[in-house]
């Protein structure tokens, strides 16, 4: 069964009955800071939290919710273009079982990583081992209320989306703290993390994931912080980091084909946004932005300052600035994003009539 028809089947299938239960089809979102949704406000040790003004001012009432953006997230949109349900974080004090079969979990945990030892400088976060833990956890709950059949037809009807790896370089690998980063080579370095991710993939696959996407990464030697550590002063993005990503993305990309003809029911593909994000970073006009290299929320000239705080001051459009902060991506950079795999993942129908609609009979057809 080729990409296209599976997931135009999913969006056709916005409700399934599952013994009486009419269950939607939900999300599960393993991922680190780009796709938390209020984990880590919950974690009270972590060092990276997104609990202060100015995080989260373009989304609902404007306050802090535990987004590292002043909007939504790559997979707050894609969804929302998909039809499905915005997951809640699995921390959320009032998640029951109903409120998992009506809109899935996340599970994403700033500062997480593919690798365990990823991000420890942040004291508390959820690796994706971690994150694959608490979702057996979840299973186990809707197990106990659904029976296994039941349940077992649910998690394989969900989608899955799996957003790490920035991390296990920005937080890990190019830092010499890192006992990885005097380890390995870039190419080994690289294979250490296919192979640990394949390895997460495949049990996914066992829990019942059949539907699942895995983002790539961007320009990662082009976020604000990069560019200011940047050796010669100059600004200028990272190469080196750059490449890192792209080779990435590479690999990735090769594993999910992989994984996708080998694993029974399988469509895992893979989707990034890398080109669309270096073509605004090098051209912003062209593409409705005025600024593609600093933070809109920054702290005067101090720079880099690492997080958002209430005394810092905010850019005067923030719909304008590519970067939200020194790391991350601004709400409109997000959609830029999400429109760009939707449109790799052929999603563009959905996109177009914003409701959930069946791909048309004559879309093109890989088979
Ligand atoms: C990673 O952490 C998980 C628990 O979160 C543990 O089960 C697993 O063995 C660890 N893996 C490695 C390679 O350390
Ligand atoms: C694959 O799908 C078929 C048809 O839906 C089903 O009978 C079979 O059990 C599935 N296999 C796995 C491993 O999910
Ligand atoms: C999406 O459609 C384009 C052409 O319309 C095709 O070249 C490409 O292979 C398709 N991609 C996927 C993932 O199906």
């Amino acid at each position: 069964m080729t990409l296209l028809v599976t997931f135009a089947t999913v969006v056709t299938l916005l409700v399934i009955s599952i013994d009486g239960y009419n269950c939607k089809v939900v999300q599960f979102i393993f991922g680190d800071s780009l796709s938390d949704v209020g984990n880590n406000d919950r974690l009270s040790r972590s060092l990276a939290r997104a609990n202060l003004p100015w995080y989260g001012i373009d989304f609902g009432s404007g306050m802090p919710n535990g987004r590292f953006t002043n909007g939504r997230t790559v997979s707050d949109i894609i969804g929302d273009k998909m039809g499905l349900p915005r997951p809640p974080a699995f921390l959320d004090p009032s998640l029951t079982e109903e409120m998992i079969l009506e809109n899935g979990v996340n599970f994403a945990s700033g500062g997480g990583g593919i690798l365990n030892e990823t991000g420890g400088l942040f004291i508390q976060r959820f690796s994706f081992y971690k994150q694959i833990k608490l979702f057996q956890g979840t299973q186990e709950l809707i197990k106990a209320k659904l029976g296994t059949a039941a349940a077992d037809k649910f998690f394989q009807e969900s989608q899955y989306v799996v957003a790490l790896g920035s991390n296990d370089f920005i937080n890990n690998y190019l830092m010499p703290i890192y006992r990885d980063s005097w380890t390995y080579n870039d190419e080994g370095f690289i294979d250490y993390l296919m192979e640990t991710l394949g390895a997460q993939l495949r049990v996914l696959h066992k829990l019942g994931a059949r539907q699942l996407m895995v983002f790539g990464l961007g320009p990662m030697g082009c976020i604000p912080l990069q560019r200011v550590l940047s050796i010669s002063g100059s600004g200028e993005c990272q190469e080196k980091t750059n490449n890192l990503a792209l080779s990435f993305n590479k690999a990735a990309n090769n594993l999910l084909e992989d994984l996708s003809k080998n694993l029974p029911n399988a469509s895992y593909r893979f989707g990034d946004g890398y080109d669309v994000v270096n073509n605004v970073i090098k051209n912003p006009s062209k593409y409705g932005f005025e600024n593609s290299d600093s933070p809109c929320c920054s702290f005067g000239r101090i720079r880099p300052a690492l997080t958002c705080v209430p005394a810092s001051t905010l850019c005067k459009d923030r719909s304008k600035y590519l970067f939200w902060d020194e790391y991350h991506p601004s709400d409109s950079a997000n959609e830029l994003i999400a429109d760009e795999i939707i449109k790799r993942l052929n999603f563009t129908r959905v996109n177009e009539n914003n409701s959930p609609s069946p791909a048309p009979a004559d879309a093109p057809s890989p088979n």
